[in-house]
């Protein structure tokens, strides 16, 4: 099936954002957003794991400073869990509806975090990934790329929760595992240096995403 001939399926647009904890995607995401609301586009700002009210609720399990026993494997299933719930009940009906959907993480959250951090095998990864998203694959996805100075700095919050406690040597994995998918998927995943200026980099970011309104425009006239 040619990617056209997908876009008539899908009438919407699914953007993502991701990095390591304090990389600035959720800035960025949130810019994104009100900027395609002000030029006039449909749009829905989602974060995960979360968005609706049981992912919320797997969400406080996850990230539980309490939960340090928490098996990988629980918390790769329960990662899913809660996408699977966000695609169900909001990613998919507005992307359905032309809505261009943005979304705080996403699936390669979970291959870089569990697979490249954690060590569970990528391949099973990937197909659990498909399973929780109904294979909803997004269009763009932003890796905002700093290094790990730079993020503690961003990230500098006085109560970290269990994933932010993690060491910088899992960090430095998930960094580098991000930096393999974009080399892997370089036509969906764009590696963007994040040391830049927050406007600077909003404007760099609005570029890459114009051509993709387009590709929105030319499905809806078919
Ligand atoms: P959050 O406080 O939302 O972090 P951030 O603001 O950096 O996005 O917590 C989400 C945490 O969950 C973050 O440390 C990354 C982690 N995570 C995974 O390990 N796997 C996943 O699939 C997802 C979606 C998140």
């Amino acid at each position: 099936m040619t990617k056209q001939k997908e876009k008539m399926n899908q009438p919407g647009l699914l953007l993502t954002f991701e990095g390591i904890d304090g990389s600035g995607k959720s800035t960025q995401a949130t810019m994104l957003f009100h900027r395609l609301l002000k030029e006039g586009y449909n749009a829905l700002l989602v974060r995960e794991p979360g968005g609706t009210s049981i992912s919320e609720k797997i969400r406080d399990v996850l990230l539980d400073i309490k939960h340090q026993n928490m098996a990988d494997t629980t918390e790769l299933l329960l990662y899913a869990a809660s996408r699977a719930q966000l695609v169900a009940e909001k990613i998919k009906p507005h992307i359905d509806d032309g809505v261009i959907v943005l979304c705080d993480r996403y699936t390669d959250s979970s291959l870089a975090y569990q697979g490249y951090g954690r060590g569970l095998n990528t391949e099973f990864i990937k197909n659990l990934n498909a399973l929780a998203t109904q294979e909803t694959i997004p269009d763009l996805t932003f890796v905002i790329d700093v290094d790990l100075a730079t993020a503690a700095k961003r990230a500098s919050v006085d109560d970290p929760d269990r994933m932010e406690s993690e060491k910088n040597a899992f960090k430095k994995r998930v960094q580098n595992g991000y930096h393999a998918i974009a080399e892997q998927e370089p036509a969906r995943v764009v590696l963007i240096p994040g040391e830049e200026e927050v406007d600077a980099l909003h404007e760099k970011i609005w570029e890459l995403t114009i051509p993709k309104l387009e590709l929105l425009k030319t499905s809806k006239d078919q």
